[in-house]
């Protein structure tokens, strides 16, 4: 049976990294893998984490099933921290919420339900869009198809055209978009741009399904949710999916949160029956080592300051590197207008150099980054900006 299979490209990322390992050259740098990094290029597990586990191992009583919606206390306060613990749609009962094996769980839950919902439904993406969008809702039996989204000119939203893409969009579809820190352009809707969205949504009529990757890598969590808290308490369905990989460094304890609204709280009842179905058919429960962990922290005053100044600590790199970044190409005298890379939000940016700069990049300087020239702005530092900058304007 297996030898009718023909072999799937490696994941392009992946590839990087082995490549990445295996360089000798004492300068390497990566700027591929969309994780954290401190200055010593290290993925730390933050302290407030630490506490939680601990706790969590002095206190844990059973390992029974926890069932498909996760842990009770996790979802009502991811829902708290996404939506505001004010917002109208959280009020009026019509927020539901399951705990998902990372952000990818949520966003697989959300293509099963939509499925459910309508077989027809279009789902549309920004262009360019996270990679594993597009294979995550095909692979759910979706129709995806996208909206213009980012210029790579002039480095900018092509907002004008997102627009009237979106203005052409009916009441069956679902239009995925970035909360914050778009990966992977790093070029987010402004607060201005997020209220137009959001009237067309509602004048559309179209379900809203917004990813949230990176709360708190951007501007703050509050700022970074704006969008999210708007649109819950203007329209009548969207759909939320948020991970805590990023912004509480839990990337491989995998977990996240799928939340619906519904028109009302009786809707509301039906369409979350739906999800915990769709849920069971998949992976029947969430694991419980995660969320217990973000419960914790989010559960305590005191835990929680810690988790918002380690957060802080993080978001200030990842924007303190961009600046360094286009600070060093100055002063070294490249020419071309970097500027934009201080104005994006999150982990990446797209360099702007093409695929052949990108090869050469790899192959005479040992810097890594994916073909579209994306990169990972935690994986420059101090120690190796020089370097960079250099080598970028080499190629130039
Ligand atoms: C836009 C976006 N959505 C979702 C995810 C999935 O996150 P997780 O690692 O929690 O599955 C990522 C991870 O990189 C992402 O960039």
């Amino acid at each position: 049976m297996f030898n009718k299979l023909t072999a799937m490209p490696a994941d392009p990322i992946l590839g990087l990294l082995t490549k990445y390992r295996e360089d000798n050259h004492t300068q390497k740098v990566d700027l591929g893998v969309g994780v954290y990094k401190d200055e010593s290029g290290h993925t730390p597990i933050l302290t407030c984490v630490k506490k939680a586990e601990k706790y969590r191992l002095d206190t844990e009583s059973t390992k029974v099933y926890i069932g498909p919606t996760g842990s009770a206390d996790f979802n009502r306060l991811m829902s708290e921290l996404a939506f505001g613990a004010e917002n109208r749609a959280i009020l009026a009962n019509r927020v539901r919420t399951v705990s998902t094996p990372g952000g990818t769980g949520a966003l697989r839950v959300a293509a099963d339900f939509i499925k459910r919902c309508n077989p027809n439904s279009v789902l549309w993406v920004s262009d360019p869009t996270w990679a594993n969008h597009t294979g995550l809702f095909e692979a759910a039996g979706i129709t995806v198809k996208t909206y213009p989204y980012y210029d790579y000119d002039t480095k900018s939203l092509k907002f004008a055209e997102m627009k009237a893409a979106l203005s052409e969009i009916g009441s069956d579809d679902v239009v995925l978009l970035h909360a914050c820190c778009h990966n992977p352009s790093g070029m987010d809707l402004n607060q201005q741009q997020w209220d137009e969205v959001i009237e067309l949504t509602a004048e559309q009529g179209f379900t809203p399904l917004i990813d949230m990757a990176y709360q708190g890598f951007g501007e703050g969590v509050d700022e970074d949710a704006y969008g999210v808290r708007k649109m819950a308490a203007t329209v009548n369905n969207m759909i939320l999916c948020s991970s805590c990989s990023k912004n509480f460094g839990l990337y491989r304890e995998r977990i996240g949160a799928c939340s619906i609204i519904g028109k009302d709280a009786a809707a509301s009842d039906v369409a979350f029956s739906v999800l915990l179905y769709v849920v069971r058919c998949i992976y029947s429960m969430p694991p419980a080592h995660g969320a217990a962990i973000v419960e914790t922290i989010l559960g305590s005053n005191e835990l929680k300051q810690e988790w918002l100044d380690e957060l802080t600590v993080m978001r200030d790199r990842i924007n303190g590197n961009r600046a360094m970044l286009v600070n060093k190409l100055k002063e070294i005298g490249v020419t071309s207008n970097f500027d934009f890379i201080t104005e994006q939000k999150g982990m990446f940016s797209f360099l702007g150099i093409t695929p052949e700069q990108v090869a050469q990049l790899q192959s005479e300087y040992s810097v890594y980054m994916v073909d579209s020239s994306r990169i990972s702005i935690a994986g420059i530092g101090t120690g190796n900006v020089d370097y960079l900058a250099k080598s970028i304007a080499k190629v130039l």
